[in-house]
C-alpha cells in the first residue's frame, strides 16, 4: 500500500518535533476525504491539547515581551498547523483534477469559516491579500463614475484615507467627519453630511491607535433606509466585537487575518449579494470575477481557522483581554505622573491601551524599550515607520507636541499579568529618565 505523509510538525516542549500522519492513497474520493478530515482533525486537536497544557511554545518574542498585537498578532498554533497541512499539498484551486479539487475544497471550507464569523453567505466573501487590499477593492471597486459623494471620518486608517484622497483627485466629493475629544465618531455627525449624491459611507469599527470603538448601531439602519452603501473597516475589532453584517446593515466589510492570530498578507472583503464591484486586479475569473490571481491557499486556510477560533473563543478572549487592560491601566495611572489614557471613558477594544505621556517623545520610549526587550508602538505600524504625528490624536484635539508623547500598548490572548508588571517596571524609570533628559537639554 502507498503511504502519503499528510502532516508535519509543532513545537513540543520547546523542541521542534515532527508529527507525522500517514494515509493510504485511496482513489475513492469520498473515502479519501473522510480519512483526511479524520487524521487532520486528530492532529489539530493534539496540537490544541499540547498548547493548552503549555507544552507547545509560541515562537514569538523569545526572551522578549510582545505588546504590539494591534500591529500584528502571533499565529495561533492551530492556525499554523492548518497552514502546514495545506502547504504539504499540491494543486491549483482552479484546476479540474483531483489535486486542484482538493485545494479548492480547502479554500471553500475557509470561506465558510470566515462567513460564519460575520454571519454572511460564503459566496459573499472575496479573499484578498490583506486588509488594505480589501479596503481598496471596496472603495475603488464601487466608483467607476466620478459623480458621487463619499462620507468617512478623519480618524480612519491610511488604508482608507489614501484611496479616498485618490478618488477625490479623480472627481469624487469627499466629506471627512471629525471626532470628539474621546475619539468617538458620532452617527449624527455622519448623517448631517449625507446628501442626495452620497453613494457610500466608510467607517472603521474601532480605531487602530486608540482602540476606541465607534457606536455604529444606528448608522447602518439609517443608511439602508436612504439606499446609501455602508463599508465597515473591521480590521481592528474583528474577533473581539460581534460583527453580524445583517445586524449592522453593512454592505461591505474588510477583514485582515494578521490581527486575529492568522497569517500576514491575507484578508477578505464581504460584499453583500447584489452589490456590484469592478475588480482592481485583473487577470482571471477567480473569486467570482472579483479578484484575479491564484488563491493563497495556505494563507486562506489559516485565515479560515483563525476566524473559526475567534468565533468560538470570542467571549473568553474578550474577558481575558479586558482584565489585562484594567490591570495595566491602573498600574500606569498610579505609577506615572501626568499620564492620560486616550478615550478612557468610552468603550475601547480590550487589550489595547493608548497613553499620552507629557514631556517625552513616544518614539524615544519605543526605541529604548525595544533595546530592553519590549515590542510596542508609538502609533499605527504604518505611520510609525514614517514617524508622522498621529492624525488620530490631532483629530481628537491634541496638540502636535502632546501627540508626540503617544504610546500604544497592545496585549494579546497569551499576554500575562507578569509580563505587564515587567513592562511597567521598565517603563516608569525610562519615562523619568527621558523627561529629565529633555528638561536638561530643553529639547
Ligand atoms: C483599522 C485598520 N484598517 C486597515 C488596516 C490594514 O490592514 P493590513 O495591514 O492587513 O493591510 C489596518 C492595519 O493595521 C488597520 O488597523
Amino acid at each position: 500500500m502507498v503511504l502519503t505523509i499528510i502532516s508535519r510538525c509543532g513545537y513540543v516542549n520547546g523542541k521542534f518535533e515532527t508529527i507525522r500522519a500517514f494515509s493510504p492513497a485511496i482513489n475513492q474520493s469520498s473515502e479519501r476525504e473522510s480519512l483526511r478530515t479524520l487524521i487532520e482533525g486528530s492532529i489539530l486537536s493534539l496540537c490544541h491539547q499540547l498548547f493548552t497544557k503549555g507544552e507547545v511554545k509560541l515562537l514569538t518574542s523569545e526572551g522578549r515581551i510582545y505588546l504590539d498585537h494591534a500591529a500584528s498578532t502571533p499565529i495561533h498554533p492551530r492556525v499554523r498547523e492548518a497552514i502546514l497541512l495545506s502547504l504539504d499539498r499540491v494543486g491549483n484551486p482552479q484546476s479540474i483534477h483531483r489535486d486542484g479539487e482538493d485545494m479548492r475544497e480547502r479554500v471553500e471550507q475557509a470561506r465558510i469559516q470566515v462567513a460564519r464569523l460575520i454571519g454572511c453567505k460564503p459566496r459573499e466573501i472575496v479573499f484578498t491579500g490583506g486588509g488594505t487590499e480589501a479596503i481598496n477593492l471596496a472603495l475603488f471597486g464601487l466608483f467607476g463614475q466620478p459623480q458621487a459623494h463619499i462620507v468617512s471620518t478623519s480618524v480612519e486608517h491610511a488604508a482608507v484615507l489614501a484611496p479616498l484622497r485618490r478618488l477625490e483627485q479623480e472627481g469624487i466629493r469627499l466629506s471627512l467627519v471629525g471626532v470628539s475629544g474621546t475619539g468617538q465618531v458620532k452617527t449624527q455627525q455622519i448623517v448631517e453630511r449625507l446628501s442626495s449624491d452620497t453613494r457610500l459611507v466608510s467607517v472603521q469599527v474601532a480605531n487602530n491607535e486608540t482602540g476606541v470603538i465607534h457606536d455604529l448601531a444606528e448608522l447602518g439602519r439609517i443608511l439602508k433606509e436612504r439606499g446609501i452603501l455602508f463599508h465597515l473597516d473591521a480590521v481592528q475589532g474583528a474577533g473581539l466585537i460581534d460583527l453580524n453584517v445583517d445586524t449592522l446593515s453593512v454592505d461591505l466589510l474588510s477583514l485582515s487575518a494578521q490581527k486575529m492570530y492568522g497569517p500576514q498578507g491575507v484578508g477578505a472583503l464581504y460584499v453583500r449579494q447584489g452589490v456590484l464591484l469592478t475588480p482592481i486586479i485583473w487577470g482571471g475569473r477567480h473569486e467570482r470575477g472579483r479578484r484575479a490571481g491564484t488563491e493563497n491557499t495556505p494563507g486562506i486556510v489559516g485565515f479560515g481557522m483563525a476566524c473559526e477560533l475567534a468565533r468560538l473563543e470570542r467571549e473568553e478572549r474578550f474577558t481575558h483581554l479586558s482584565s489585562l487592560t484594567e490591570y495595566l491601566e491602573s498600574l500606569l495611572l498610579t505609577r506615572i505622573p501626568g499620564v492620560s489614557i486616550s478615550g478612557e471613558k468610552v468603550p475601547r477594544l480590550p487589550g489595547l491601551t493608548h497613553i499620552v505621556l507629557p514631556g517625552v517623545y513616544g518614539e524615544g520610549v519605543v526605541q529604548s524599550l525595544d533595546r530592553a526587550g519590549f515590542s510596542l508602538s508609538h502609533g499605527a505600524a504604518c505611520s510609525a515607520a514614517g514617524s508622522e504625528v498621529s492624525h488620530v490624536l490631532l483629530a481628537m484635539g491634541f496638540s502636535e507636541q502632546e501627540a508626540a508623547g503617544g504610546l500604544r500598548i497592545s496585549a494579546g490572548i497569551w499576554t500575562k499579568e507578569s509580563e505587564l508588571n515587567k513592562f511597567v517596571e521598565r517603563l516608569v524609570p525610562e519615562v523619568e529618565r527621558l523627561r529629565n533628559l529633555r528638561r536638561r537639554t530643553g529639547d
